[in-house]
């Protein structure tokens, strides 16, 4: 138990990386938290007009979530952690992007993060999931509309590829706070004055 605490821990603090406001900061950009909606995120780091520094934020940000999950699958076991590890993991790599310690507590709202996340535990779950937000966003141009659904559909995916256990109960916590967070977001959505993907900074206010 002690080691999964520790995996936690680690995790926690690679999800405190927040690379939306690190990627800008390189590029020059300005604090992401300071525009647009005033998320840390991809789809508010496109809104400075900076295609690769989005691109690089999703990436990051998928990539600290797909690692926290892959370090605790291939050394986990030498410390005896198993599943329960891993959704503890999961869940604290999450945690650490909302909140992270790094930058005051304000993170972003886990998209990207989660996605990483669910490609770590299952990479079908993980392209399932992002085929959902894709033909969302494509549809609608709703960056949060295409979260929304696909983080209400994740948990779904997961019990049909690996049925129902402690993973499961982890991804609906992840996909309940996801939702939580954008609760701006469905406002916004639903007084019909979301931002629609690839709109500029003064278009999400
Ligand atoms: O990546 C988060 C996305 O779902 C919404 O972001 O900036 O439009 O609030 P934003």
């Amino acid at each position: 138990f002690l080691f999964a605490i520790l995996f936690a821990i680690a995790a926690y603090l690679m999800g405190s990386v927040s690379f939306g406001v690190i990627v800008s900061k390189l590029f020059g950009l300005g604090d992401p938290r300071t525009y647009g909606s005033k998320n840390p995120g991809a789809t508010n780091v496109l809104r400075s007009g900076h295609k690769a520094a989005a691109a690089l934020t999703l990436l990051g940000d998928g990539f600290k979530g797909w690692l926290a999950v892959w370090l605790t699958q291939k050394f986990g076991a030498q410390f005896g952690l198993g599943d329960g590890a891993i959704a503890l993991v999961a869940l604290a790599v999450f945690l650490g992007h909302l909140w992270p310690v790094f930058f005051r507590f304000a993170g972003g709202k886990g998209v990207a993060t989660l996605l990483g996340i669910l490609i770590g535990i299952n990479p079908w779950l993980g392209l399932a999931t992002l085929a959902t937000w894709l033909v969302v966003a494509y549809a609608f141009r709703y960056s949060s509309l295409a979260a929304l659904i696909a983080s209400v559909f994740a948990p779904f995916f997961y019990t049909l590829m690996e049925g129902p256990d402690v993973i499961l109960l982890a991804i609906v916590v992840m996909s309940a706070l996801l939702i939580y967070r954008h609760a701006k977001n469905i406002g916004n959505l639903l007084a019909g004055k979301e931002s629609r993907i690839g709109a500029k900074k003064d278009g999400n206010k």
